[in-house]
């Protein structure tokens, strides 16, 4: 494509740190896009002949047929994806090929193949956080009046119900996609006709370009266009913090289904079995999950840092930034389709969490509130009180509900059996009826609330 300021080709070390090839054919259906519009518009603007246009679409037609039948013939020498397509419309049409590249240059090309790809990775990604949340509101809904015990230090607190626990995950996957949304948003600018950096010298239509391709607008300033990987590097942090997210929810399926905490069961469809250990059943699935994490991290970090300091415009380093999305986006891709999977298909053990949830003193806070309500104790007081009763429930080994009206009266004589109906954990769910609290109504309602809107996008 250069051969005449050169002499001689490429040492073969040379040729492996510098071809792209072998990752970067994944964006040929988009290098065939953005090249269709480019050389529509050209005839439009009466840069190239239409006939020289029809002739390039048309070559084009047939290169995307045959690399998705698998005919088609990679290069290395050819470099990139870019290059490679444009020599075989070459073999396919003679001298008309050669047209197509006026008024662009890779890096413009690429830029706008890749912006491409990752809006459409997010549009994939912001449909998968949908079905994930409905997943979630549909179990919440089912179990929003089961309790479960509510940790702190993963420590027993306060007793919670399952759907509350679920909708929280639903509450940041909800951010999550707004987050996809808002970087589909910023990036939907098309950096195509910015040429090498500085634009071009023909009456080219960018405005023709970006409508073709779905964008709302041109790229404002060549050189920020060819040189800007920012959309990228948002997409990847806004699925960083969706993987965070995944991998929380991920540990806690994790620990769950062990035997020790047995919450709940996984189906068979999401678990794996031991070659040694016959009894096994192991949440690999959330395992795996959970791992993702690192990689998407790893792949924003290693942008971030290849980007941090490189002058303006295009530097070659630039290439390196498609491996780290196209392992990260569909990394979490592929974590969110077995979240939602793993998530339809658990069974909680709805007796188990109960029977959890009473244990660990769980209802001391409501005996401390029924003193500030009931007695009118200070809140401080009505804590203190609370705390004694629960060192004398400790020291005989007994639960809260199990200590004797008249041992509770030995710490505070007013007390009476009202008290009681305070202590158990229903009534303790039932009670937090607070806005965002735990009652089993507002789950309920939150839970409907996030289906409706669901159904609707
Ligand atoms: N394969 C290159 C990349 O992905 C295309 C752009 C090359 N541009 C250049 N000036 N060498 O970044």
């Amino acid at each position: 494509m250069w051969g005449g300021r050169f002499a001689e080709g490429p040492d073969a070390i040379m040729e492996e740190i510098n071809a792209s090839i072998d990752f970067d054919r994944k964006l040929y259906r988009q290098d065939i896009d953005g090249s269709k519009a480019h050389v529509r518009m050209l005839a439009a603007q009466q840069i190239v002949a239409g006939e020289d246009a029809e002739k390039i679409v048309h070559g084009l037609d047939t290169i995307l047929s045959e690399i998705e039948a698998g005919t088609f013939a990679f290069s290395r020498a050819l470099e990139d994806i870019h290059m490679n397509i444009e020599a075989r419309l070459a073999e396919l049409i003679g001298a008309p090929a050669g047209r197509l590249h006026t008024a662009r240059s890779r890096n413009d090309q690429v830029a706008t193949d890749f912006r491409l790809w990752v809006r459409d990775t997010l549009d994939t990604l912001d449909a998968q956080l949908g079905e994930l949340m409905r997943a979630l509101a549909e179990k919440a809904e089912q179990h929003a009046g089961d309790v479960m015990p509510g940790f702190t230090h993963l420590q027993s607190a306060q007793p919670v119900t399952f759907g509350h626990h679920l909708m929280a995950y639903v509450e940041m996957f909800s951010r999550d996609r707004g987050r996809v949304r808002d970087a589909r948003k910023r990036m939907n600018e098309s950096p195509l006709g910015s040429a090498a950096l500085a634009g071009t010298s023909f009456p080219i239509d960018r405005h023709a370009t970006a409508a073709a391709l779905g964008f709302d607008r041109p790229t404002a300033n060549s050189l920020d266009a060819v040189s800007d990987r920012d959309f990228v590097i948002e997409a990847l942090s806004a699925a960083s913090l969706c993987a965070m997210h995944l991998s929380r929810l991920a540990e806690e399926i994790v620990l769950w289904c062990s035997a020790q905490f047995g919450f709940i069961r996984l189906s068979d469809k999401f678990s794996t079995g031991s070659s040694i250990m016959p009894q096994k059943k192991n949440p690999d699935a959330a395992e795996l999950v959970r791992a993702k994490t690192g990689r998407i991290y790893g792949a924003l970090h290693a942008l971030l840092v290849t980007m941090k300091g490189l002058p303006l415009a295009y530097s070659k380093d630039m290439q390196e930034d498609k491996e780290q999305a196209f392992d990260g986006l569909p990394s979490l891709s592929l974590a969110l389709a077995a979240m939602t999977g793993m998530v339809r298909d658990l069974t909680p053990d709805t007796r188990r969490m109960k029977k959890a949830a009473g244990s660990g003193y769980s209802t001391a806070t409501d005996l401390a509130d029924w003193l500030v309500r009931v007695l009118g104790l200070p809140f401080r007081d009505a804590h203190h009180v609370t705390g004694r009763i629960v060192a004398l429930a400790v020291e005989r080994g007994i639960e809260l509900h199990k200590v004797p009206l008249s041992d509770m009266q030995g710490v505070e004589p007013r007390i009476t059996a009202e008290v009681f109906s305070v202590l158990s954990v229903d009534k303790s769910v039932r009670s937090r009826t607070s806005y965002g609290g735990t009652a089993p109504a507002n789950v309920r309602k939150q839970a409907r609330r996030w289906l409706k809107a669901l159904a609707r996008n």
